[in-house]
């Protein structure tokens, strides 16, 4: 590492408070910094040059690709226009026109109106504000609890954190708070030892059965929605059993519990439909999306109300007067502009039929290259969603010691490949969620990195005698 680049980072050591990381480690030089400066199509560079195949599209949102200077010149000619006024009472500004038509075509029918915010976690605060105000409208103050997913993921404040169902962002915060709940996570290669006979089917049923029996149990007067993500995606990137949307939604139906589909990673193309929820047959009453929809050339966000909704929080405002709920930065005109102009390349480039072709061939690739691993346990994915999770005894889907830190020893491996996949925060799980605009040739080349980085950290792992010699891969 350059001198320059070295001094860059202690400067940052000093300063800067970085998200998920060893707080202590990193402010005193035990952790790896870097810092990153350039980026084209699927490729990032740091500050001395080396480039990197990034396998994560930065954290599952640069779905475009790096570097395009289009969307970059669509910011720049708003701002020279007007870069910012607010969105309060009524005001608006023409690209935040566009984008909600934009937006409200591509969800389908029955959605009625966009509301903007800046990312994932404060556009679900909104959906949680908004189903605490739609039931007071309708005068069942009671109806307030909301049932989330174990392993989901949906932001990190302290509503949304304890939506979240990762011990790591309950520790130490007090959460979750009252109120929000967790049922059975849909990770069939997952399901203990009781449904170890279940069919995927059966499994979604299973799923679906101990969804009501929590609703049951709290009362269903007193339960007003169920969020999930179309695939799970920072609890491991797992697309759920065969018939789970169906058999969720209809225990939904039966109780009167409104269904939000957060579609932050999923949403504008990742699994190769332009949304979730119309890839599972998914009839959400509010969407969440942020992420893909500016490519993360600008932070955005969005919460998607369907009809149902839409029309009681009218006869609210008509009852008390205008909503209590607003953000400075609602409807960014810079942050609409480049999710216009990131659309548009979206749909020109076909980049959500690329992720359902390209993507498909990814998963071809990953079942070819490590089906049959010694230490792979699962190979999942849809579209551009893949996963790998390793196991000690794939044939008894046995968990590595988390000691060994087998799945970032992996990435941190797959790093040195100069290949960025993401270990994901709770089990042994590498993700990867490469930008839509990966070609076949790219998809080898990062199946062939992931591949010698698995096997190097496997022939350790029989050197370290955590596995058999038998499994040695070298
Ligand atoms: C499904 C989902 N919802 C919400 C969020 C939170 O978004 P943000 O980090 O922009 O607040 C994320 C972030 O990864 C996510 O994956």
């Amino acid at each position: 590492m350059s001198q320059q680049h070295r001094d860059l980072i202690e400067r940052d050591r000093k300063v800067t408070f970085h998200a998920s990381t060893h707080l202590r480690d990193f402010a005193h030089g035990d952790a790896p910094g870097r810092v990153i400066t350039g980026g084209k199509g699927i490729h990032i560079v740091d500050k001395d040059g080396r480039e990197f195949i990034d396998g994560f599209a930065g954290l599952y949102c640069v779905n475009i690709g790096y570097g395009r200077t289009e969307v970059a010149e669509a910011i720049y000619q708003q701002a020279l226009e007007l870069s910012y006024y607010h969105t309060y009472v009524g005001h608006s500004n023409e690209p935040q026109i566009a984008l909600s038509e934009k937006i409200i075509e591509l969800a389908g029918p029955g959605m009625s109106k966009v509301y903007y915010g800046l990312g994932g976690s404060d556009a679900n605060e909104t959906q949680l504000k908004i189903v605490r105000y739609y039931n007071n409208v309708l005068g069942r103050p009671q109806k307030k609890k909301i049932i989330s997913r174990q392993r989901g993921y949906h932001g990190s404040g302290l509503a949304t954190g304890s939506l979240t169902g990762l011990k790591a962002f309950h520790d130490q915060f007090d959460l979750p708070l009252a109120g929000i709940l967790h049922t059975e996570a849909p990770y069939y290669y997952h399901r203990a030892a009781e449904q170890e006979g279940m069919s995927e089917r059966e499994f979604s049923q299973f799923c679906a059965q101990k969804l009501e029996e929590m609703i049951l149990a709290e009362g269903p007067d007193t339960v007003a929605a169920f969020i999930g993500e179309p695939v799970l995606g920072t609890g491991g990137i797992v697309p759920p059993p065969e018939g789970y949307w169906e058999a969720i939604q209809a225990v939904l139906a039966k109780y009167d519990v409104l269904l939000i589909a957060d579609e932050v990673v999923c949403g504008f193309g990742r699994i190769g439909a332009d949304f979730g929820s119309h890839y599972y047959g998914i009839k959400p009453d509010l969407i969440t999306v942020a992420k893909g929809l500016t490519s993360a050339y600008q932070p955005l966000s969005g919460v998607i109300v369907g009809d149902r909704v839409w029309s009681v929080l009218e006869q609210g405002t008509g009852q008390y007067g205008p909503i209590g709920h607003g953000w400075t930065y609602s409807g960014h005109a810079l942050g609409c502009a480049a999710a216009l102009a990131n659309l548009a390349i979206i749909e020109r480039e076909g980049l959500t039929q690329n992720a359902a072709e390209t993507g498909a061939y990814l998963q071809e690739r990953m079942q070819a290259a490590f089906g049959d691993h010694p230490i792979v346990g699962n190979v999942r994915g849809v579209g551009m969603l893949a996963a790998l999770e390793f196991a000690v005894d794939p044939a008894k889907r046995a968990h590595f010691d988390a000691a060994h830190k087998v799945g970032p020893r992996i990435a941190a491996a797959a790093l040195d490949e100069n290949l960025i996949a993401r270990a994901m925060p709770q089990g042994d799980i590498l993700g990867f969620a490469p930008p839509l605009v990966a070609t076949r040739a790219e998809v080898d080349e990062i199946v062939a990195r992931a591949e010698r980085a698995v096997n190097k950290v496997t022939d350790e792992l029989v050197r370290e005698g955590v596995v058999k010699a038998s499994m040695s891969v070298g």
